[in-house]
């Protein structure tokens, strides 16, 4: 059977994000019409993803509202024959079964993973981190391609990177380390290091948000001591994943799939110009307002 269930963390504290985050979940900013986790769903669910477990925490609650069936407001915009904006609501009946359950302590992205292992037990599955959209409008194949590569190679470890323009920016970021130089978008994992200082990063590829994993991923997890920042780092447990003799694979997003970052106040600016742009409706008009804007300066 195909890959078919996702896990989200969504229970990072956005701080970076203060103080737009104080209330809401990061996740639930929205990039032009949508929250940042509607983009991630909708790209998981196009990829055949049919089961998304989300780990959330203190704080995050408006994501299980935002998926659920809002019957009032419903039966509110049919009676008032509001059918355009009834029909942005198609999304809470798409195919798709969700599950809830919350990190309680903050102790890092490795550990909001296992987090999952009850729920998610020896099966293979996606992991796609809810801050990040992969692709404008999240119109990107990777987590397709992913699910394919993982099928054909049965690899223990698969994850989407970004190539880094700014060496600089390594620091942010999980970075590979492949095995032999990299001439195909597809290649071989040799190892994985979290955050490395610029001079000490094995190459410019980032982990970009989006993962494929075999079960060896929660023994892993289990043992993995606290790394950058005093957190259970996913990458360390990946990295001795492959360490142990497992196998992983990267695929390299394409440069017309770029990744969408909703950390920090930069990305998320840019991310909305760019998704408020191509809105079929008002991008046009937004262009010819930032033109005339940008004109005068
Ligand atoms: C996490 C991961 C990092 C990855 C990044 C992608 O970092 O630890 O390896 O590159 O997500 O968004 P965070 O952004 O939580 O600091």
């Amino acid at each position: 059977m195909s890959v078919d269930l996702a896990v989200v963390p969504v229970a990072g504290l956005g701080t970076r994000l203060l103080p737009a985050t104080k209330s809401q979940p990061k996740e639930m900013l929205p990039i032009g019409r949508r929250p940042v986790v509607q983009y991630v769903v909708e790209e998981l669910s196009r990829a055949g993803v049919r089961r998304i477990l989300f780990i959330t925490g203190y704080g995050k609650s408006s994501i299980e509202d935002f998926f659920d069936i809002n019957q009032q407001l419903i039966t509110n915009l049919r009676r008032s024959g509001k059918e355009d904006q009834l029909a942005e609501l198609a999304f809470e009946r798409n195919e798709v079964e969700y599950a809830y359950t919350r990190q309680r302590e903050q102790l890092g992205l490795g550990h909001a993973v296992l987090v999952g292992e009850p729920f998610v037990g020896s099966q293979p599955f996606v992991c796609a981190l809810g801050d990040s959209i992969i692709g404008l409008q999240a119109k990107s194949r990777i987590v397709e391609r992913m699910i394919e590569e993982f099928e054909r190679t049965k690899a223990d470890v698969i994850v989407a990177f970004e190539e880094l323009t700014n060496p600089a920016e390594v620091v942010h970021y999980g970075i590979a380390q492949p095995k032999g130089p990299v001439t195909n978008d597809i290649f071989e994992l040799e190892s994985l290091v979290e955050k490395p200082a610029v001079d000490e990063a094995p190459s410019n590829l980032a982990v970009a948000a989006r993962y494929v994993f075999s079960p060896a991923i929660f023994d892993e997890l289990r043992r993995t001591p606290r790394g950058k920042g005093g957190e259970i780092q996913l990458t360390d447990a990946m990295r001795q994943v492959l360490a142990n003799g497992g196998k992983g694979i990267g695929i390299r997003l394409p440069a017309d799939e770029p990744r969408f970052d909703i950390g920090n106040f930069e990305s998320y600016f840019q991310a909305f110009v760019d998704f408020a742009l191509a809105d079929p409706q008002f991008g046009p008009g937004l262009e010819t307002y930032l033109r005339k804007k940008l004109d005068k300066s």
